[in-house]
């Protein structure tokens, strides 16, 4: 059964009527694509409340970036989540979408809990967006704080978004598990994204020239096991595409400097399409 909450005094009471015995959390920002569909299907097989929050979390957008176009399409979000359900056929799981009527709601008056995402939150994304990370753990904490979940889902196409929430939930103590699940791609290998809406054929098209790059730095890699040679390639690369923002690679358990090849690497990419960045990820087993 799927219910509907917009403040957390209605989450709470919804909550302890279903007396659930274990919940999971797929925090979004709505626009649900197959990506955010596949977090939602693996809480409901692990839990029996699944929370999908729908917040557009206004800390984690610089002014000038697309906070206020940023696609929002409750409706459809909750059809989507029903379908699920009902294709699912399992009585006995519940979902609780809870979109918050206002930014109050999240961040009430005087609300003094901004976290900041430390130094890998400036390296990478972080270099291109400065504040992005303070503002995504600051809303990741606080929506564990409220909905209390005890398994939560987020998806590795953002890979340093994912490295630093655990990061995260580890200094502050919190008391929940996390899980990383694969990006899901469109048939072409375009990672799902909402703001693929943005794109068009064409631009598509041009967004895959990250994919493939990915793939080709993977191969290498298998191929040579050579950290020089990948990042000769690197070199190479941004030398002779600009619409690369950047492109590196990096130890996959922390996203610190890759010193050998002893640990699980992760290559990790921005693509700039006209207005539209593109991110994207690859995780090599090298050896
Ligand atoms: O990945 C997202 O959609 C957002 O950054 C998140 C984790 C829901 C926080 O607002």
């Amino acid at each position: 059964m799927l219910y509907f909450c917009s403040t957390l005094e209605e989450y709470k009471n919804l909550k302890s009527k279903l007396k659930s015995k274990k919940v999971g959390l797929v925090p979004t920002m709505g626009n649900l694509h197959e990506g955010h569909m596949s977090l939602v299907e693996r809480s409901l097989s692990q839990n029996d409340l699944t929370v999908v929050s729908i917040f557009v979390n206004p800390t984690q957008f610089a002014r000038g970036e697309d906070f206020d176009t940023y696609p929002r399409s409750l409706e459809q979000d909750l059809q989507k989540i029903e379908k699920k359900l009902a294709k699912l056929g399992d009585n006995n799981k519940s979902v609780i979408a809870f979109a918050p009527k206002n930014d109050e709601e999240v961040y009430p008056k005087g609300f003094s809990e901004h976290i900041k995402a430390g130094k890998l939150g400036k390296i990478l994304e972080g270099e291109l967006r400065p504040e992005h990370f303070d503002g995504v753990v600051t809303v990741v904490k606080r929506l564990f704080t409220m909905l209390a979940p005890d398994n939560a889902y987020f998806g590795k196409k953002d890979f340093q978004q994912f490295t630093l929430i655990k990061l995260m939930t580890e200094k502050e103590g919190l008391k929940l598990n996390l899980e990383g699940l694969q990006t899901v791609r469109e048939s072409s290998g375009l990672a799902m994204s909402s703001r693929n809406g943005y794109l068009s054929k064409d631009e598509k098209e041009l967004g895959l020239n990250l994919y493939k790059k990915l793939k080709e730095l993977e191969q290498l890699l298998k191929k040579e096991k050579s950290i020089e040679l990948a990042r000769d390639q690197i070199k190479k690369t941004l030398k002779e595409d600009s619409s690369f923002n950047y492109l590196d690679i990096r130890n996959a358990n922390d996203l610190t400097e890759l010193k050998d090849l002893s640990v699980p690497v992760v290559i990790l990419g921005n693509y700039q399409v006209n207005k539209v960045r593109l991110i994207d990820n690859m995780e090599v087993e090298v050896k």
